[in-house]
């Protein structure tokens, strides 16, 4: 075994994080942390982890669930494409893989929403493939103990680290290897404050030994984030309903429910929203009154910035147009709503139920 591995398996044995998937190698389970981990912290993913275990806990009872259900147990991790492929993965393996798991590498690798990363996860922790399985903590590592000036995400960056990774892994201990460096990267190579004067490795690391830690991993520039304009409509329809609509289309918050909304790419004032195409179509010969306009709110994603508005609407006469519905107050949060909906409207029913 190399030097990295062997004294970063010794750092694992003695500092490795106990986490409920790690009991277990069943490829699904390990599955669905991997995924739920892609974007998510262990603080906030370890408890949506066992409520989807306890609710699909085999990959037939997945593959046999209703998308919205689904994305309602998603609700407020975020990413919400990866509950659809969760879903269609798991309908492969049972129409495609006579419902196992695929054993190999190249077999995980086609399932819906299963990467380079994922694939290598499991076919490490689950299976004991000699695969490697890099994510951010991985890239961190690596790019400070080799000193690697190439930026992560670039083409050239991806290929090497990959490589590179793929050539550390001991064949002895794959899947402990991987979970090695990832929990070495979480908690003893961080990304602001390393604590390198008591690591095992300082004396190998090339960028401890050029005394320039921070400076990696290097990253390209960012890509500029996106502004996003959104006028939610708040609309109650005879005191118990409020007017709900279905997103669709390919963009964020697929398939998941929304307040009727218009929708720009600059700032409105209230005067353009009122005057918009969107508002004529939503409302066409409806009469109504507009009550207030709450203050912008900011919610971030990873390439947008939303500034969303919420505009309380009394209907006078008339109805909302197709494709909103009104839907019982009661019932809502049975929907899968966008967290910076779900907020305000918690808010707000709290507010109207106690008046
Ligand atoms: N992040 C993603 N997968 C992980 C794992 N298996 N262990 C620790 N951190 C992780």
């Amino acid at each position: 075994m190399n030097k990295f591995a062997k004294h970063l398996i010794n750092w694992y044995k003695h500092n490795g994080r106990k986490l409920p998937w790690r009991e277990t190698r069943d490829p699904y389970t390990i599955w669905v942390s991997e995924i739920i981990l892609q974007q998510t912290r262990i603080s906030q993913g370890t408890a949506y982890f066992h409520r989807f275990i306890e609710r699909y806990p085999n990959v037939s009872e997945l593959a046999s669930a209703d998308e919205h259900d689904v994305l309602k147990l998603w609700q407020g991790l975020g990413y919400y494409s990866r509950a659809r492929n969760m879903l269609a993965a798991a309908k492969q393996v049972m129409n495609l893989f006579e419902g196992q798991f695929p054993r190999t590498y190249k077999g995980l690798l086609q399932l819906r929403g299963v990467g380079e990363y994922t694939a290598g996860a499991i076919a490490s922790i689950a299976y004991n493939l000699p695969h490697a399985a890099v994510d951010g903590n991985a890239l961190r590592v690596l790019s400070r103990f080799y000193a690697i000036d190439t930026p992560i995400s670039s083409t050239k960056g991806k290929k090497l680290f990959s490589q590179l990774a793929t050539e550390m892994v001991p064949k002895e201990a794959p899947g402990m290897f991987n979970q090695a460096i990832m929990d070495f990267g979480a908690m003893q190579c961080t990304p602001r404050s390393p604590d390198c004067p008591s690591c095992s490795l300082a004396d190998m690391c090339l960028a401890y030994i050029k005394n320039r830690v921070q400076n990696y991993p290097v990253k390209e520039k960012k890509a500029k984030v996106r502004d996003r304009y959104m006028h939610y409509l708040f609309i109650r329809y005879k005191d118990d309903r409020l007017w709900l609509e279905k997103r669709n289309g390919q963009d964020i918050w697929k398939n998941m429910y929304q307040l009727p909304l218009i929708e720009s790419y600059e700032i409105l004032l209230p005067e353009q929203v009122l005057r918009s195409k969107e508002w004529q179509t939503i409302f066409y010969n409806a009469q109504v009154e507009v009550r207030s306009v709450s203050n912008e709110i900011i919610h971030m994603l990873s390439h947008r910035k939303i500034h969303a508005f919420f505009y309380e609407i009394q209907l006078i006469k008339g109805e909302v147009q197709h494709p909103a519905k009104p839907v019982y107050l009661k019932d809502i949060f049975n929907f899968a709503i966008p967290k910076l909906i779900e907020n305000y409207l918690t808010e707000k029913i709290q507010i109207t139920q106690s008046v």
